[in-house]
């Protein structure tokens, strides 16, 4: 797929860069001071959406810092979602921003309402953790090495639409009156029935809540199961979603190192947690999948602490060896008591189409569904019945089972194009699973540059490649990006490895 359109023309504010300016004797490293100053810039509006940024080395001199700074900043910013690179372009600053601060509010607004009552309101102590998570938006980054992004050019949508006209041209009348909080029943049946049979999950439909997405699910989850102060651990890396809505949510997030068999419990801190958010069938970003030991170990710990497990099953139904692996949460062969399970439709169909679910253990359903009334009363009802019959009429399963093909085979041109061209720079393997790759420096590309540099020197030339250590709230332990193969074709993978491999060259 071809990179997306450079953003619509916009004057470009060349003075900003010369606001921007760095003091050595403060006690900031000189890197977060860029950091934050830009940051500041795109969100008080001076640096406008689509405005370019000028190439590093004219930043760094007119800055007066390294162009590794200001590469790595770029690459931090890119990966949180603020900057977009574009091929053959440049940098540019995103048209959705992924999150407004205090800071972000226009400086008229703000004067307005240090008029009305003398001082600027102030968030609560909960809105100011709401507001400091970092999260990238996701839309729009359909190119290559864009991490956990399907193909949605591939999704079937002629079908989609057929569906949905049918549903609603036949049952109209009583779908506008639908108010279950759990979700339109058919779906939460067909749900059901496919969780239990590609995932050995057997459940009730009333077990199953459909949420928006796996973030709205982690998000009651979080309301319902925890309170401010409690303890939950994350993997380490992990998927930074998870970890900024835990903490929103309060609670004092822990993270727990991941190995070769998936969270290691004894490299956990002694306090007990009171939730454990993984992704055992294929952990994000490491590709890991958690050995049954480790699964029975980490049920077993659950059971004797009183925590909860929230698994997120992302995206394991694009596996490419064998058969896929029963979820953790139907390990025993019906809903574990203690498992939280969250699927998301964002994979399989197209993220925004944010559709998602939970299976709750059954003790739990009926709370999780009063629950919810509180959130947002119920999901929309409109791109429900036409789901509920993809999955019934197997289109679902048709359209998995095509792109899993495909996917499989742009992972092997990839894994082929990094061998071929980038050897001495990469060492890769392929993954039984998934939507990325990890492709670790090797000693030579890891002596000039750490990750988030290397980013910033691809996003220059228009690729975007995630540092890995972005997903590490601790340490990371070495310097790899996550390349994304699954929203391009073989040729426009080709192509981005061969800029990517020039720039890191040059
Ligand atoms: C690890 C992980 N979990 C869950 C999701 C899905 O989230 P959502 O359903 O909110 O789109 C993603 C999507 O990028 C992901 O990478």
């Amino acid at each position: 797929m071809e990179p997306t359109a450079p953003p619509a023309a916009r004057p470009q504010s060349g003075s900003v860069w010369v606001n921007l300016s760095i003091d050595r004797s403060a006690g900031d490293p000189l890197q977060r001071q860029l950091y934050d100053q830009i940051r500041a810039e795109i969100l008080r509006g001076t640096l406008v959406p689509g405005t370019r940024l000028p190439a590093s080395r004219l930043l760094a001199s007119e800055v007066g810092c390294s162009r590794n700074t200001v590469l790595e900043v770029v690459g931090q910013l890119i990966a949180e979602g603020y900057l977009q690179s574009i091929r053959g372009s440049g940098v540019y600053v995103v048209r959705d921003l992924p999150d407004e601060t205090p800071s972000a509010a226009p400086p008229a607004a703000k004067t307005a309402l240090a008029k009305l009552d003398g001082a600027p309101p102030e968030l609560s102590a909960r809105g100011n953790a709401i507001a400091a998570a970092r999260l990238g938006v996701r839309g729009g980054r359909h190119v290559a090495f864009s991490p956990s992004m399907p193909d949605v050019s591939l999704f079937p949508l002629a079908t989609w639409m057929q569906l949905t006209a049918q549903e609603w041209r036949e049952h109209g009348d009583a779908l506008v009156t639908e108010s279950d909080p759990r979700g339109f029943e058919p779906l939460r049946y067909a749900i059901a029935e496919y969780v239990c049979a590609a995932r050995n999950v057997a459940c009730g439909a009333d077990q199953v809540i459909v949420t928006a997405g796996a973030q709205q699910g982690i998000d009651l989850v979080a309301r319902l199961l925890l309170d401010p102060g409690d303890c939950a651990w994350v993997e380490d890396p992990g998927y930074p979603a998870v970890r900024e809505l835990l903490r929103a949510a309060g609670a004092e997030v822990v993270p727990v190192p991941v190995d070769a068999d998936g969270l290691k419990l004894d490299g956990a801190p002694s306090k007990p947690p009171r939730a454990i958010a993984v992704s055992p069938s294929h952990q994000f970003p490491t590709g890991v999948t958690m050995s049954l030991e480790r699964r029975l170990a980490l049920l077993e710990f659950a059971e004797r602490v009183g925590a909860w497990i929230i698994e997120d099953d992302y995206d394991s139904e694009f596996r490419y060896e064998g058969r896929p692996l029963a979820a953790l949460a139907g390990l025993g062969g019906i809903a574990s008591a203690r498992v939280i399970y969250v699927g998301t439709f964002s994979k399989m169909l197209f993220p925004a189409i944010r559709l998602g679910f939970l299976v709750v253990p059954k003790h739990l359903a009926a709370r999780f569904s009063r629950g919810r009334v509180i959130v947002d009363l119920q999901p929309s009802i409109f791109p429900q019945p036409a789901l509920a019959r993809f999955i019934g009429e197997g289109h679902l399963a048709t359209h998995v089972r095509r792109m899993r093909r495909i996917y499989r085979a742009r992972q092997e041109a990839l894994l082929e194009a990094l061998a071929a061209e980038a050897g001495a720079l990469f060492s890769t393997r392929p993954d039984v699973a998934g939507m990325h790759l990890i492709a670790e420096f090797t000693a030579e590309l890891a002596e000039r540059y750490d990750d988030r540099t290397a980013a910033g020197i691809v996003a220059e030339r228009g690729v975007n490649a995630q540092p890995l250590s972005v997903y590490y709230a601790g340490r990371p332990t070495g310097n790899a990006f996550a390349l994304g193969y699954a929203c391009a074709d073989e040729a426009a993978l080709g192509a981005a490895v061969t800029t990517m491999v020039a720039a890191l060259r040059a």
